[in-house]
C-alpha cells in the first residue's frame, strides 16, 4: 500500500518546474525524495547517496539516465536504483503516476501505518 503525495498540477507543470536533466527535492513526512526529469522519463529515487549521505538532488543527470552523486560521483541509474559503476549500493526507487488531477509520488506505507 502505498501513499501518495501531490508533486504537480499536471505532467507540463512538473516538466516546466523540473527541466530536462534537472531535478527538485520533495520532503515528504521526513522522506526527502529526489524527482529527476531526464530524455527517459520521470523518476523518483531517495536523495540521500548510501555511500556518504550527500544530496542526490545537487547531482547531475547523465544521458545514460543515471543520477551522479555530488561528492564522490558515484553513478545511479534512475530507473532500477542501482550503482551503475561497480559497487553494490542501490537507492530506493518511487513509483510516479500522472492521474486526472495532478502527477503523484507513492511511498510505501510502513508496517505500522498498515
Ligand atoms: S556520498 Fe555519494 S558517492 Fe560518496
Amino acid at each position: 500500500m502505498y501513499h501518495w503525495f501531490k508533486i504537480y498540477d499536471s505532467l507540463e507543470a512538473l516538466k516546466n518546474n523540473i527541466t530536462l536533466g534537472k531535478t527538485v527535492v520533495f520532503n515528504f513526512k521526513g522522506e526527502k525524495i529526489c524527482i529527476a526529469h531526464t530524455a527517459d522519463g520521470i523518476f523518483a529515487v531517495q536523495d540521500k547517496c548510501p555511500h556518504n549521505g550527500a544530496s542526490l538532488g545537487s547531482g547531475f543527470c547523465t544521458e545514460e539516465n543515471e543520477i551522479v552523486c555530488p561528492i564522490h560521483r558515484y553513478k545511479f541509474n534512475l530507473k532500477s536504483g542501482k550503482a551503475t559503476a561497480g559497487s553494490g549500493y542501490a537507492l530506493n526507487t518511487f513509483p510516479i503516476e500522472e492521474k486526472s488531477n495532478g502527477v503523484f509520488v507513492g511511498i510505501k506505507a510502513k508496517w505500522w501505518e498498515l
